[in-house]
């Protein structure tokens, strides 16, 4: 990886280069719910790319895109009745029945080698891959712009809970951040360090901490951050887990709390199945999706409340963005 890892032109954030999304990547109107583009995109990207990919936890596919190849709507039909829970079993129970084991040793081996490349600057990835890097490039780009908002990031604790290869995490310690970013895979906390270390070489001296990157899971964490970011994590929770880990992150910041998750949505749902109907070998991870209303009642629980909220979608990447606070505050 080099410099530009985490760029595709170079845009700069208080004179840190940052992820930028392509000029055409398409930003969701959450007032009229309208995409900028989409129709023909099943078409285009070849079916079985497209559903191995929402397999693999990226939510996509406006609805329009059923206008495009009708013949989904009816496969999707078909789908419902289909039940791909045995499948899901089997994936499980070759990591021991864990889910999380199953989701850990994904994010070490094959799931390493995908999404390595898709937050990197290849140009060997599928175009379903570069528009999913586009979009979440995205919503880097929000974070970083909501936290910049707030005031300078010049020694603020931020804990970035499932760095992945470390895409928000080394801006913001660039910046002057403290940073402490953590992944159940190993080899993307690995990744991220590395990619740190390249970087900061690229960015020639300064005064700055390095940001830690280590190995360990989001029930783990402990301490207390003056942020917490969790980005594209909580699609591997299930409903049932999903308050609880939302009420754990927010236990470990003091001010603010960013998390993303894929939501739930009639035409997502449908698009999900479709995808698990269709796994490619190398899928061993469960997506999950999130109701908005569920996700916010458990900050409330929690005692926080959303203060800043933003959908990002391209065609083969959703994710909705909470930014929240201590109610108190
Ligand atoms: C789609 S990636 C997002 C990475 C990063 N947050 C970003 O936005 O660039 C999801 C990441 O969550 C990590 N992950 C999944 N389950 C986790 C858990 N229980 N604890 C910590 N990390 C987890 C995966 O290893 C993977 O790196």
């Amino acid at each position: 990886m080099h410099s530009r890892a985490f760029t595709t032109s170079p845009l700069r954030l208080d004179g840190v280069p940052i992820a930028r999304p392509h000029p055409g990547a398409c930003r969701h109107n959450s007032r009229t719910g309208k995409h900028c583009r989409g129709a023909g995109i099943v078409a285009r990207a070849g079916v079985s790319e497209v559903l191995s990919q929402i397999a693999d936890g990226v939510l996509a596919i406006p609805p329009t895109a059923f206008g495009a190849v009708g013949v989904m709507g009816l496969i999707g039909a078909a789908l419902f009745v289909a039940d791909p829970e045995k499948r899901r079993t089997a994936q499980t129970s070759s990591a021991g029945g864990d889910e999380k084991e199953a989701v850990k040793g994904y994010f070490n081996s094959v799931g390493f080698e995908r999404w390595n490349k898709i937050y990197g600057t290849t140009d060997e990835i599928s175009s379903v891959q570069k528009d999913i890097r586009e979009g979440h490039a995205v919503t880097v780009d929000k974070v970083l712009k909501w936290i910049r908002e707030d005031g300078s990031v010049q020694g603020i604790s931020i804990c970035d809970a499932g760095c992945g290869t470390g895409s928000l995490s080394i801006p913001l310690a660039l910046q002057g951040a403290d940073v402490y970013g953590s992944d159940i895979s190993k080899a993307m906390a690995d990744e991220a360090a590395r990619r740190y270390q390249e970087q900061s070489r690229a960015e020639g001296s300064g005064q700055r901490a390095a940001p830690r990157f280590e190995a360990q899971d989001l029930e783990s964490l402990t301490g207390s951050y003056n942020t917490v970011c969790c980005i594209d994590v909580l699609i591997h929770y299930p409903p049932d887990k999903m308050a609880a880990m939302v009420k754990h992150l927010a236990s470990l910041a003091e001010g603010r709390l960013i998390l993303s998750f894929a939501p739930s949505t009639p035409a997502l749902l449908l698009l999900k199945r479709i995808g698990e109907f269709f796994p490619k070998g190398s899928k061993a991870t469960r997506a999950y999706l999130h109701k908005e209303g569920a996700v916010e009642a458990a900050l409330n629980e929690a005692g926080w409340k959303v203060t800043k909220r933003e959908m990002t979608s391209t065609r083969f990447y959703y994710s909705k963005l909470f930014q929240a606070a201590p109610a108190s505050l």
